[in-house]
């Protein structure tokens, strides 16, 4: 192949103009609507970002109490669709069958629609890991915050506060991130006016790939294998020496820590005790991700290469008892909001995405 004049990642390309989120990558900030992410993580809850993302893209849009309501009747109405999990189904991997749950819903564009899509993943993902786990899914309760419906139905049980309050951070920090690979896609699908199910089912087949939110999966599984602090170090050399990337670590944007890995991790250990979290299990994070920086610097000077999201939201996911090959799914139960938000403003504001691709193939021979 010829060398690619330009950036086949489309670094520094200017895509979209939007009102929904900025991620200053030098600063290590992320702005949500016109609030610091110090202002809503831990600070709001889902259903009030929910509303907050989705204010001026729907006429109907009712205030906080009665979207959340509304959210919870979604709910209640997307969970017909768990009876199609069949053996097949469960059978693949959780993102995979949910994402084909996901495709039942109807498609559309009015407030309903992206309702029910908010509502989906938090229900497909319980119900899912439930059925591999050999039971039975457990019905929504509408009258319940989404965080604490989504515990609930995952272990059978109310949650605990601080566990509703840990997932309820979680959503919210990952609810919108300015124009990633899944929020791209979601646009481009988007611009076609293919309606909002398609364009969120383009954001989670983007999602799941472990370059992008199938990263934190793998985070348990190195910390896992690493197993104590003193033998970190030769791991994370081996896993770089066999050509592996660290995942949760590296970002194409943030060039310092992303800040969503702070709020995570001030949310894991506002958890404490009353989470599933193994004791001493933050603090071992804490070593690997030390050695894993130094690790990095060492071999890749030239690059900074910091914490992403995925680091922390591995442990928090990991302390909420999510089973790690499910946290992709959690992941786009938080961000199905941010596409659905992407995907109305890009039909309000912009044209079909149709960029144009440059030609370096045989000419045709001569006849
Ligand atoms: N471990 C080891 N090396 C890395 C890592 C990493 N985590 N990340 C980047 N690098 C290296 C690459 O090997 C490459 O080195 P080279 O120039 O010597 O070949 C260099 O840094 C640049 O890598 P690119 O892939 O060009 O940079 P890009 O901007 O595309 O990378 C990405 C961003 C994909 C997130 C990358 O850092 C990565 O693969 N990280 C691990 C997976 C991960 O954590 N993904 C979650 C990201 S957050 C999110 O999407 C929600």
């Amino acid at each position: 192949m010829p060398a690619f004049e330009g950036s086949d990642g489309l670094e520094g390309v200017i895509a979209a103009h939007t009102i929904l989120s900025d991620v200053d990558g030098a600063a290590g900030r992320l702005v949500i609507r016109g609030r610091s992410l110090d202002q809503l993580s831990g600070q709001a809850t889902y259903e009030e970002v929910v509303h907050l993302l989705f204010g001026g893209f729907f006429d109907d849009l009712p205030e906080t109490p009665a979207l959340a309501a509304a959210l919870g009747r979604a709910r209640a109405e997307v969970f017909a669709e768990v009876a199609a999990l069949d053996a097949r189904l469960i059978g693949l991997g959780a993102i995979e069958a949910v994402r084909a749950l996901m495709a039942r819903l109807p498609d559309g564009d009015d407030l309903h629609t992206a309702l029910r899509l908010v509502a989906a993943p938090a229900v497909f993902t319980a119900a899912v890991i439930r059925r591999r786990q050999g039971l039975q899914p457990i019905a929504p309760d509408a009258g319940l915050g989404h965080a604490a419906d989504l515990l609930r139905m995952l272990k059978g049980q109310a949650a605990s506060q601080a566990e509703v309050a840990g997932l309820d951070a979680y959503l919210v920090t990952v609810s919108d991130h300015g124009l990633n690979a899944s929020t791209f896609a979601a646009r481009v699908i988007a611009s076609t006016h293919a309606g909002l199910t398609s364009a969120v089912l383009g954001g989670i087949s983007a999602l799941k790939g472990p370059l992008h939110g199938g990263a934190p999966g793998p985070v348990i599984g190195m910390l896992d294998e690493i197993g104590d602090p003193a033998n970190a170090q030769a791991w994370l050399e081996g896993a770089l020496d066999r050509g592996d990337r660290l995942m949760g670590f590296g970002h194409r944007i943030y060039k310092v820590r992303d800040p969503r890995a702070d709020a995570l991790k001030r949310a894991v250990r506002a958890m404490g005790e009353g989470s599933n979290i193994l004791p001493g299990r933050l603090a071992f994070a804490e070593a690997v991700e030390a050695a894993a920086l130094v690790v990095l610097k060492a071999r890749k000077p030239d690059r900074s290469l910091q914490t992403n999201v995925e680091f922390y939201t591995a442990l928090l996911l990991e302390a909420l008892a999510f089973p790690p090959d499910a946290f992709t799914c959690v992941f786009a139960a938080g961000r199905t909001a941010g596409w659905v938000a992407h995907a109305r403003e890009q039909v309000a504001g912009g044209r079909l995405i149709r960029p144009q691709s440059l030609y370096v193939g045989p000419a045709p021979l001569a006849a």
